[in-house]
């Protein structure tokens, strides 16, 4: 039976087939996107021509390493395809994403893509979001406000702490990452739209009618999601 680290490689590979010469690719974040990422490096090391914008200081650094031409928005206003993993996939393509801090670029990444695929092994696949805590990008100085906000809608939540040990986990852009617990997200159009109105939140891990493709790879084969 094929490991977990396994299946992200055959999701990854598969996403290879999306991309051509010339392309502008988002480079994601996480575990699965940084298989993609050195699949793609060895492309290019082989001879093609792509750039890329990445999600995040990792993949930025990741992609440069490897020869990747890595640009900003201020050479290509758009990527032609972006690659990223997930921590959770439901109904309608509706996910979660964060699981490592990067999920405020990552939204402005695939919100600026022509066509967004994710790339997963099985486990991401879920009835109902939630059960994965939904990581949320708050202004330090607003921590407080809102995970009081966050607990008075029933959401308890945490400050997420640095894998080091060195404290709080700080964000690319300098936030911090609440972890939060809605125990099931029943309704994740009114949760988002909750989110999006609460001052201090930056962003959140929901992304919502964003994912064009989803490749998934489970034991027997790869499953295409698509809207
Ligand atoms: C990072 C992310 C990742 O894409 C998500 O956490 C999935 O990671 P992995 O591929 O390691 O399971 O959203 O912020």
């Amino acid at each position: 039976m094929p490991t977990q680290d396994e299946l992200k490689l055959l999701a990854a590979k598969r996403a290879l087939d999306f991309i051509q010469p010339g392309m502008v690719v988002g480079l994601g974040s996480g575990s699965t996107a940084t298989l993609f990422i050195k699949l793609l490096g060895e492309k290019v090391q082989q001879g093609l021509k792509i750039r890329g914008i990445a999600s995040s200081e990792d993949s930025a650094k990741l992609g440069a390493s490897l020869g990747i031409p890595v640009v900003g928005f201020t050479e290509a206003t758009e990527t032609d395809v972006t690659v990223d993993g997930a921590d959770e996939v439901a109904p309608g393509l509706a996910l979660i994403k964060g699981g490592g801090g990067k999920l405020l670029r990552e939204k402005i990444v695939a919100s600026a893509s022509k066509k967004f695929i994710i790339v997963a092994d099985s486990s991401k696949v879920v009835k109902k979001l939630g059960k994965f805590k939904l990581p949320i990008e708050v202004i330090p100085m607003a921590e407080p406000l809102v995970s009081e906000r966050l607990r008075a809608l029933g959401y308890p939540s945490s400050i997420r702490q640095a894998k080091d040990g060195s404290g709080n986990y700080i964000t690319d852009e300098g936030n911090l990452i609440l972890d939060c617990d809605p125990t099931q997200i029943d309704d994740p159009t009114a949760l988002a739209a909750q989110l999006d109105t609460m001052v201090g939140v930056v962003e959140h891990g929901l992304f919502l009618g964003m994912a064009d493709l989803v490749l998934v790879a489970g034991e027997d084969a790869i499953t295409e999601y698509t809207p």
